[in-house]
């Protein structure tokens, strides 16, 4: 039984609450309902309005996709400083559009050399709980990798009329003038202040007087980070790797109030970008191609729609048949994700067996129309608001899918004392253990010099040949899942981007079965999947998708910015 009596009644006066919230939204925003952009040279989607500015700047520049991605990402920094930000790390998807090629950079954080399989374990060998101690302070602090990742990426893929010193300038405009703190940012510092109080640096800039959240409409200026960003202009990525910047991030780690943790200037130094495959898969007669491990968003997602290639899931329709049979491929996706992904680098990852028709239909042959798939492995975490994704698509056909991220909702909650950005907790994408004594670890225990599994999903979709699709989106684990509704609603189900992204979710992270709030709320859905056996939850909040949908014949260009966010999709 999924719900007592009086959650019942309680379910009911929410029921009738959501139906006529979602009356008065309908009627007094319908401009926030509506956030398809149409465009025929280029279009960027990113979660800010500013972002998506400054990247349209870029591009009116002479810029091409990599270089507005870069400016969209420095005002993301200032904007969304939550989310994303030189102190964290991320993969950046560039397709050439001259060479039909796509490059897959990994900006990942590393853990520092002094790195352990027990590091998230107390004294009694347990892990700490997951909020708020082990996400916070410096023990969570991974090596940023944003900084050497853009500097890479501009030096590979940038036309080189606008400097990468130039880049900078629109997000230092906005962290020196200041920009307008939003509803949705002050609920985040809101939900945060407790972990932001313990950082005297990170209470000062995010937190009034009294220590409580930002009001929306406070105009919030960020001179240390405007100062940063000059003098990474002035000083090159050096001055962030190995220079008085590299210091003050080893000193807040080691000297944190709060779990101090182990970075050095060694780990900092030694920094370094890798180029990955990518990892291809095909459904529905369309070509996908996402980031492989360390992320395990690409193999987790292809697995889930080769398994799903076994049902006529158009002919379904999105009735309860299918949200059970979507609901099971995905929690078996999941399982696998959860036992065989972490750093290649440091583990043996199947992939060819992963992405294999040989497994999609033995695990098809597991789902019954009438019983679930016992659970495996536990549910990560609820994800919340955190990452942040910028897709771009340029006047030439050049794309990037950027997913970018300091993990957690305001990363380790710490900023860094006199150079006003924080440090990510990427570290906590690890499995934090015990592990069994003598045995061999899994592939994704912490470890020295290891990045964490992730699973932030850029994506490309190509039909024929010809690019039909950008898209990405924050959420923890269940960005996976947001990039899979999204591809089964326009692939299987004909939405246009637009509605595709609206629609509300199905997801199984090989646990219960989640549904976003309005499907929650359908009666005789819950009922249909309780009665297949079905733990049914409800998930208020996940994915921030930013989409762009490619017309293959009119050549014309759909943004779309998930309404659940605050961001924009506008092109020209
Ligand atoms: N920290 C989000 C991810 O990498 O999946």
């Amino acid at each position: 039984m999924w719900i007592s009596a009086t959650q019942f009644h309680r379910t009911q006066i929410s029921l009738r609450f959501f139906t006529f919230l979602s009356t008065v939204v309908f009627f007094f925003f319908p401009g926030h309902l509506c956030e398809a952009a149409q465009a025929r040279n280029a279009m960027v989607a990113t979660a800010h309005p500013l972002a998506t500015q400054a990247a349209l700047k870029i591009l009116k520049k002479g810029g091409n996709a990599a270089d507005a991605a870069i400016a969209a990402q420095w005002v993301l920094n200032a904007v969304e400083p939550q989310s994303s930000g030189i102190g964290g790390g991320g993969f950046f998807l560039f397709y050439d559009a001259k060479t039909k090629r796509v490059y897959c950079l990994d900006g990942r954080e590393i853990a520092p050399r002094d790195a352990s399989a027990d590091m998230f374990l107390d004294s009694k060998g347990q892990p700490y709980p997951f909020f708020p101690e082990r996400i916070t302070g410096g023990l969570p602090v991974g090596v940023p990798g944003t900084l050497r990742l853009l500097r890479t990426a501009y030096e590979r893929f940038s036309t080189k009329r606008v400097a990468f010193e130039a880049l900078f300038q629109p997000a230092i405009g906005i962290a020196e003038k200041g920009f307008s703190v939003s509803s949705r940012f002050s609920r985040m510092i809101d939900g945060q202040k407790e972990r932001l109080r313990l950082f005297p640096e990170s209470r000062r800039i995010f937190l009034d007087a009294a220590g409580q959240s930002l009001e929306p409409g406070f105009f919030l200026q960020q001179p240390d980070l405007a100062k940063t960003f000059r003098m990474i202009q002035e000083r090159g990525v050096s001055v962030f790797y190995e220079g008085p910047i590299a210091d003050a991030m080893v000193q807040a780690v080691r000297f944190a109030p709060f779990h101090p943790g182990r970075l050095t200037r060694q780990d900092l130094f030694y920094y370094t970008v890798k180029e990955r495959e990518g990892v291809y898969g095909h459904y529905r007669g369309y070509d996908l191609l996402s980031m492989g491990p360390p992320s395990s968003g690409g193999t987790t997602l292809v697995e889930a729609l080769n398994i799903l290639s076994h049902y006529d899931v158009r002919a379904m329709g999105r009735g309860s048949y299918f949200m059970h049979i979507f609901s099971e491929a995905q929690k078996l996706a999941f399982q696998d994700r959860n036992q065989y992904l972490g750093d290649p680098d440091f583990a043996k990852i199947p992939l060819s067996y992963l992405l294999s028709e040989d497994l999609a239909r033995s695990q098809a042959a597991k789902i019954q129309a009438n019983s679930i798939v016992p659970v495996k492995t536990p549910m990560d975490p609820a994800p919340g608001a955190h990452t942040s994704h910028i897709s771009i698509v340029d006047a030439s056909g050049n794309m990037v899918a950027f997913t970018t991220t300091i993990e957690h909702i305001f990363g380790s909650a710490m900023v860094v004392p006199g150079y006003g950005f924080f440090l990510n907790n990427e570290l906590t994408d690890f499995d934090p253990g015990p592990f069994p004594a003598k045995a061999v670890l899994p592939p994704n225990a912490p470890g020295p010099e290891k990045r964490p599994r992730s699973s932030m999903t850029p994506l490309f979709v190509f039909k024929e040949g010809k690019p039909f699709l950008v898209a990405g989106s924050p959420g923890g684990s269940t960005i996976i899942v947001t990039i899979l509704n999204l591809l089964v609603n326009i692939l299987d189900f004909s939405m246009n981007a637009d509605a595709a992204v609206r629609a509300p979710k199905i997801m199984n992270r090989d646990g219960p079965t989640e549904l976003e709030t309005a499907l929650f709320f359908q009666e005789k859905v819950r009922s249909a999947l309780i009665a297949r056996g079905h733990t049914v939850i409800k998930n208020a909040f996940y994915g921030n998708a930013q989409v762009i949908q490619i017309d293959g014949e009119t050549g014309e260009f759909t943004g779309v910015s998930d309404s659940r966010g605050e961001g924009l999709a506008k092109g020209y």
